[in-house]
């Protein structure tokens, strides 16, 4: 993956900003993700692109097996089985289905958890806005309409997220750090579902 100057960093200094927090704790493992993630690959294909949909699926459910409770998950889950049946439709090939067991994750179920999770969902968006942009040619006559999300009115959604979240969290390092530790845990939890595809507990592709 070639875009890392315009991935999320860390910041030495994060202080008591929810944003700048969350940022710093989870940094490291987004460069994680972004390094090996199937849709990350140089010459990514549509075999790459449902592999990344059945991941985000799987991670989806993971999460709300774990005990999230968040409507942004279910808008989510919504999302990725209408494109998961849109490349199936169109690639005649389904996509790979990822074994991962489910676990209670009590991380997720926190007071202010919610705001963590929502960051890495409403985050995951700005990632797929780049992807789409790179890889929008090189997939047809796949129309990549996950990762092309609301479009343009991502960057204005980001915005009035971050903003929300400020005033949220503000003053309450309970909260904050629970969003945090929510956060790091979704990002632990896609990394794991990619470690078992990669590691082979994933179900072949049926055609
Ligand atoms: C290979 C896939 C991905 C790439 C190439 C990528 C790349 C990026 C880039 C370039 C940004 C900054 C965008 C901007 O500032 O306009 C970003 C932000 C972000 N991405 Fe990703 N991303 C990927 C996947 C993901 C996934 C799967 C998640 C979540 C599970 C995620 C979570 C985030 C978050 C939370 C932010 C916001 C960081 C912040 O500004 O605080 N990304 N990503």
């Amino acid at each position: 993956m070639t875009e890392h100057a315009t991935a999320p960093t860390s910041s030495p200094d994060a202080g008591t900003d929810p944003l700048a927090r969350l940022r710093a704790a989870t940094a490291q493992l987004h460069a994680e993700l972004d390094a090996g993630l199937p849709l990350a690959r140089d010459r990514a294909g549509p075999r790459d692109y449902q592999q990344h949909l059945a991941l985000l699926r799987t991670w989806v459910g993971l999460l709300r097996d774990g005990g999230a409770r968040l409507a942004l998950l279910d808008e989510e889950a919504v999302a990725l089985d209408a494109e998961l049946a849109e490349c199936e439709r169109v690639t005649g090939r389904r996509a790979p289905v990822v074994a991962m067991p489910a676990a209670a994750q009590p991380a997720l179920q926190a007071d202010g958890a919610d705001w963590g999770l929502a960051y890495v969902l409403q985050g995951s968006r700005l990632g797929g806005q780049v992807l789409y942009k790179r890889l929008a040619q090189a997939m047809a006559p796949l129309r990549l309409g996950y990762l092309q999300g609301a479009g343009g009115a991502t960057g204005a959604r980001w915005k009035a997220f971050v903003a929300q979240l400020k005033t949220e969290l503000a003053d309450q390092p309970a909260r904050t750090e629970a969003a945090v530790q929510a956060a790091r845990q979704a990002f632990e939890l896609l990394l794991a579902c990619h470690r078992a595809m990669d590691g082979g507990t994933v179900a072949p592709a049926r055609h």
